[in-house]
C-alpha cells in the first residue's frame, strides 16, 4: 500500500504538503461529502481568508458561510465555526494531539479523527469511510451486512489490526493516503481497475469475480 501510494497515488494535493492540523481538518472536512476537484477550488481562498483557526473562530457565521457557499451541506459549516471556537476556548488554540480527543470536537467524526491524527501525529489510527469500506470489504471478502452495528465495528477492528505497525510518522500518512487513493482511483464503486491494485494478489473479491457485491448492506 505505501510502496503504491508513492509510486501511483496522489500527491501534490495543497492538504498534503503539511502536518499543520488546521489545515488538514480543513481539507477533510471539505472533502467529507465534495468531490476533490471542487475543494481544490475552494480550499485555498477559505485558507487565505482564515489562515489560522483563530481567525476562523473569531470570524462571524456569515463570513464563513459566505466562502462555504456553493460546497453545500452547511452543518459543515457550522460545525466548522464551532469547531474552531472549541480549539481556541478549551485547547488555547491547539488541536489536541489524539484521534481521541480529536473525534470529541464538533463535526470530527471517527474517521476524520483518524485521518487527522495520522497525517498529523503519525498515530497509528484507522479510517474507514465509504471508500476505504469498500476497498477493504473487497480486499477481504468481508460479507457481513454493514447496516448491523456489531459487524461495522468487526470492520473496524480488522481495519485497526491491519495497519502498519513500524515507522508510523513515515508509513501512517502514506497508508492512509493510499487507501483513500485506492478507493478513488482504483477501486471504485463500480468497475474497479483491478489490474491496477496494489491487493491485487490477495484480494477475495476479485478472485471471486465479483468485487461489485462487495460492501454489503441491506439498509442504509
Ligand atoms: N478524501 C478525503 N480525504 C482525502 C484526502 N486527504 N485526499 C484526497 N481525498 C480525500
Amino acid at each position: 500500500m505505501i510502496g503504491w501510494q508513492r509510486s501511483a497515488g496522489r500527491h501534490h494535493l495543497p492538504w498534503q504538503g503539511t502536518r499543520d492540523p488546521y489545515r488538514v481538518w480543513l481539507s477533510e472536512i471539505m472533502l467529507q461529502q465534495t468531490q476533490v476537484s471542487t475543494v481544490l477550488d475552494y480550499y485555498p481562498r477559505f485558507l487565505q481568508r482564515f489562515p489560522d483557526v483563530q481567525s476562523l473562530a473569531a470570524a462571524p457565521m456569515d463570513d464563513v458561510l459566505g466562502l462555504w457557499s456553493g460546497l453545500g451541506y452547511y452543518s459543515r459549516a457550522r460545525n466548522l465555526h464551532r469547531c474552531a471556537q472549541a480549539v481556541v476556548d478549551e485547547h488555547g488554540g491547539v488541536f489536541p494531539p489524539s484521534a481521541e480527543a480529536l473525534a470529541a470536537l464538533p463535526g470530527i467524526g471517527r474517521s476524520t479523527a483518524a485521518a487527522i491524527a495520522a497525517f498529523c501525529y503519525g498515530e497509528r489510527a484507522a479510517i474507514l469511510d465509504g471508500n476505504v469500506k469498500r476497498v477493504l470489504t473487497r480486499a477481504w471478502g468481508f460479507d457481513q451486512d454493514l447496516s448491523v452495528a456489531a459487524n461495522e465495528r468487526a470492520l473496524w477492528q480488522r481495519a485497526e489490526s491491519a495497519l502498519p505497525t513500524r515507522e508510523l510518522a513515515i508509513a501512517m500518512p502514506a497508508y492512509t493516503q493510499g487507501l483513500m487513493d485506492l478507493g478513488a482511483t482504483v477501486c471504485t464503486r463500480s468497475r474497479p481497475a483491478c489490474a491496477g491494485c496494489p491487493l491485487g494478489d490477495i484480494c477475495v473479491a476479485r478472485r471471486e469475480g465479483a468485487p461489485e457485491r462487495y460492501p454489503v448492506k441491506t439498509r442504509r
